[in-house]
């Protein structure tokens, strides 16, 4: 069962960290991570690393060039490797048919023909990506699609880390899922991935099922995990209306040991690559299966995170005496959570986007995110308003700090819109002498100490708190 040489294709926010990991607990075997993009091969053979995620240089540095390596020569490291996981990006489809909810396979499949193209004996390909259920059949037709009779066998092996915690994750999954054809070549792959995991996984943990199964779980988890932050979430506009806390309301629900603590936390909405893309996978799944009941149940997840998005926006415009127009709002933060730099699907992205579209003036600002992302994320969501009143400026609309302070100076309203930890110390008395009176803080994460902000002289609004009932539609 012995493996010697493997490799991932895509070194992203999961291709990068898991080899990594895999790297550390298995010094015998060598771990080479490719990508089409020479930046990000070279941020991963730098000192500033592309992503940003705790513990992740600790491991890079240690391994990297011992067992671990990043590479773009994709064909020879195929060639090289016994083992190849792809963990290339599935994003939403933009166009033609499913466009908007199906996944676009696009790098999946170019992916898939280049290995049955360079590949020159049999290889075991492991769907790291979260794909639709039975992609495994349609790659498996692509890659036997070869004229020299080379066969490939397919796993399914979702990951399940979160971004911020990755190498937490990672190090102590609560399970190790690979799905695997039930043939004695499919076992024997399986039973090559399970001895990679057993050098640090505890063999209770690695669970087998067979490849629809595993395909499935990935979206399925992901949409349960959602579908417990909008339901909290709906649960906030209760709060607000009836004078309830929603974190009282959570700690009171999540003390039953049949629902449990997590991801009730409510917010500004969720974000991230994931959970919106997996549902809409998941619902064009079950449209395509003719499940249209199956489908709008897991499509609501999606309307009442977009529901909360909208109701905080409208609450900043309402509580600023129904105009923005001109006016400062701070945004603190544009990661989608704390602990990351990924800022795909970020709440902070669409309330930028409906503050603007009021012609509020926003400032932005966030620990970890470039600012040079912040501008790419202007363009690929379209945030600008697309006509601008004569004589103004983009730069007059939208400023980015590197310092909070200078952020927050002059501002009529401060966002909290990622759940940093600095921003529960930072000296509000100072930014609150420095703003337009009157001052207002939006909790869009409930983290701060609402109380004090007030005695400082700050208006709050806090999301499902039943402070914030009198000033709600
Ligand atoms: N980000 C997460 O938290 C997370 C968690 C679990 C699962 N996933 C899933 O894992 C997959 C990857 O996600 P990600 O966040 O790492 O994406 P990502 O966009 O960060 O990384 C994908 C990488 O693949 C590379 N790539 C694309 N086509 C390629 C090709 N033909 N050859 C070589 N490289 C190619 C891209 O250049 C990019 O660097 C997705 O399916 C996602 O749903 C993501």
């Amino acid at each position: 069962m012995e493996v010697s040489r493997i490799c991932c294709i895509g070194a992203g926010y999961v291709g990068g960290p898991t080899m990594a990991i895999i790297a550390k607990h298995c010094p015998t075997v060598k771990v080479t991570v490719v990508d089409i993009s020479q930046s990000q091969i070279d941020k991963w053979n730098s000192n500033n690393l592309p992503i940003y995620e705790p513990g992740l240089e600790e491991v890079v540095f240690e391994c990297r060039g011992k067992n671990l390596f990043f590479s773009t020569d994709v064909d020879n490291v195929i060639r090289d490797s016994e083992i190849i996981f792809v963990s290339v990006n599935t994003p939403t489809k933009k166009f033609g048919i499913g466009a908007g909810k199906a996944a676009d396979l696009k790098y999946w499949d170019i992916v898939a023909r280049n290995i049955a193209k360079v590949a020159n004996g049999p290889k075991v390909v492991v769907e790291k990506s979260t794909l639709p259920v039975r992609t495994a059949q349609s790659m498996a037709k692509v890659l036997h699609a070869n004229d020299r009779k080379i066969h490939f066998e397919i796993l399914s092996n979702p990951e399940f880390l979160a971004e911020g915690t990755a190498i937490h994750d990672l190090t102590y999954p609560d399970r190790i899922l690979i799905g695997g054809n039930p043939t004695e070549s499919g076992q024997k792959a399986v039973g090559q991935l399970e001895w990679i995991y057993r050098h640090w996984v505890d063999d209770k943990k690695i669970l087998r099922t067979n490849l629809w199964s595993s395909e499935l779980s990935k979206l399925v988890a992901n949409a349960f995990l959602a579908q417990r932050i909008s339901s909290i979430n709906s649960i906030s506009a209760v709060c607000e209306r009836t004078g309830a806390d929603v974190d009282e309301v959570a700690r009171a629900v999540g003390m039953d040991s049949r629902i449990g603590p997590k991801f009730l936390k409510s917010s500004v909405g969720f974000g991230g690559s994931c959970f919106q893309k997996d549902i809409l996978n998941l619902v064009y799944l079950c449209e395509s299966l003719g499940l249209p009941e199956v489908a709008a149940y897991w499509e609501q997840v999606i309307i009442m995170n977009d529901y909360q998005k909208r109701r905080f926006s409208r609450q900043i415009v309402k509580c600023l005496f129904n105009t923005v127009s001109g006016k400062k709002i701070t945004l603190l933060g544009f990661a989608f959570k704390k602990d990351t730099g990924d800022t795909r699907e970020s709440a902070s992205i669409y309330i930028a986007k409906q503050l603007l579209e009021e012609r509020a003036r926003i400032s932005i600002f966030d620990p970890q995110v470039d600012p040079g992302q912040i501008d790419q994320d202007f363009l690929e969501y379209s945030i600008l308003p697309t006509e601008l009143k004569s004589g103004e400026r983009v730069d007059q609309l939208v400023t980015k700090e590197t310092d909070v302070y200078a952020a927050c100076e002059n501002s009529h309203a401060i966002c909290i819109m990622t759940e940093w930890d600095m921003f529960r110390t930072l000296d509000f008395p100072r930014i609150f002498s420095r703003m337009e009176k009157p001052a207002f803080i939006f909790d869009g994460r409930n983290i701060l100490k609402h109380d004090e902000l007030r005695k400082i002289g700050f208006n709050v609004f806090a999301i499902g708190k039943a402070s914030a009932s009198d000033t709600l539609f």
